[in-house]
């Protein structure tokens, strides 16, 4: 059965993140609350010509649900026959236009930010996605605007062309991930549309998350990089509950850990070195650590070595 997302609460949602929101990741996730978790972004031309690399990503774990799937386009033509190709697959919920991606190599395409560039064409894809998808809803996440800032006639566009919500990182391409994030002009797009919008940037902590959603008046909140090296900050974010016992953070990490190379088998191991890095910050022994993973790619031996370490870990 689909499920269609409620706004009546906020919603605490898990931005994706090309390299770290897999599914492994995504299931540690979802089990410190997170409402709605999306996976990482999908290329509508690799899913067309049936990439089994991207197929594989498209997997969920049994415990996301609602799940909802990010696609990147630059095609009306495409687009179509991606979803197509999702339209076969049970149990995803949603489908995500990226109309922000800023990668060079993205928007040499001409998808992700390009998009803004292009308002129609980008109405288009969403409005062939709506009418081609049997999900249950349709979204799109965007940036502020290209170089300058074109907000509102973005989040119109979205709206008009059938989505039903958007979220809005609030950058512009230009502004990267560094630049100031304008909360204001999160709250002038909740403004000016009727769907629901999710607010997203530099969203770390409770007190944070409170404030965005109130200076915004945003229906949720999507947090991205704070998640990294932190599954547990959906707990924090929604209960002001600040502590994290270092037993759990173990658990978790193995329960990470198992679950990357039950997905990716042996190349787990590597894949997991980036994990290892950010969980252990501010650990005793850190970099110790850091420079000993980076050498292991036996399983076993990778995995004892993790587990020493965060069984009996302190910070520095
Ligand atoms: C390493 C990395 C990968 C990202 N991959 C994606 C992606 O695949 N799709 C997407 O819409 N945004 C992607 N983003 C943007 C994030 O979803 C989010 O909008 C941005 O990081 C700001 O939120 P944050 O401050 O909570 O991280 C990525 C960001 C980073 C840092």
């Amino acid at each position: 059965m689909l499920k269609k997302l409620s706004f009546d609460n906020p919603l605490y949602v898990l931005a994706p993140l090309a390299g770290f929101t897999d599914l492994p990741f995504r299931s540690v996730v979802k089990k410190f609350g997170a409402d709605l978790t999306v996976s990482e972004m999908l290329s509508s031309n690799a899913l067309a010509h049936g990439s089994e690399k991207t197929l594989h990503m498209l997997e969920k774990s049994p415990n996301e649900d609602p799940y909802s799937v990010q696609i990147a386009a630059s095609e009306v033509d495409m687009a179509k026959r991606a979803v197509e190709v999702l339209n076969e697959h049970d149990g995803i919920d949603i489908l995500d236009l990226n109309c922000g991606c800023p990668v060079p190599k993205v928007v040499g395409h001409g998808s992700g930010s390009s998009l803004l560039l292009n308002l129609p064409l980008m109405g288009d894809i969403i409005k062939t996605i709506k009418e081609t998808s049997n999900k249950s809803m349709t979204s799109v996440k965007i940036r502020l605007g290209f170089e300058e800032k074109n907000h509102i006639d973005i989040a119109k566009m979205v709206e008009d062309s059938g989505a039903d919500f958007l979220a809005v990182h609030g950058r512009t391409r230009a502004g990267k991930f560094k630049s100031a994030v304008d909360y204001d002009a999160i709250a002038e797009i909740k403004n000016a549309v009727n769907i629901p919008v999710i607010a997203n940037g530099d969203i770390d902590s409770y007190e944070k998350a409170q404030w965005v959603l109130e200076h915004t008046g945003a229906d949720g909140i999507m947090i991205g990089r704070g998640a990294v090296g932190a599954p547990w900050i959906f707990h924090q974010l929604k209960t002001g509950e600040a502590h994290i016992d270092f037993a759990l953070k173990h658990e978790i990490i193995m329960e990470h850990l198992d679950k990357m190379v039950s997905f990716y088998g042996a190349h787990g191991i590597p894949m997991f070195r980036k994990h290892a890095h950010t969980y252990s910050k501010g650990y005793r022994g850190a970099s110790k650590l850091r420079d000993e993973v980076n050498h292991i790619s036996d399983i076993k031996d990778f995995r004892r070595v993790i587990d020493d370490f965060f069984r009996n870990g302190e910070f520095a």
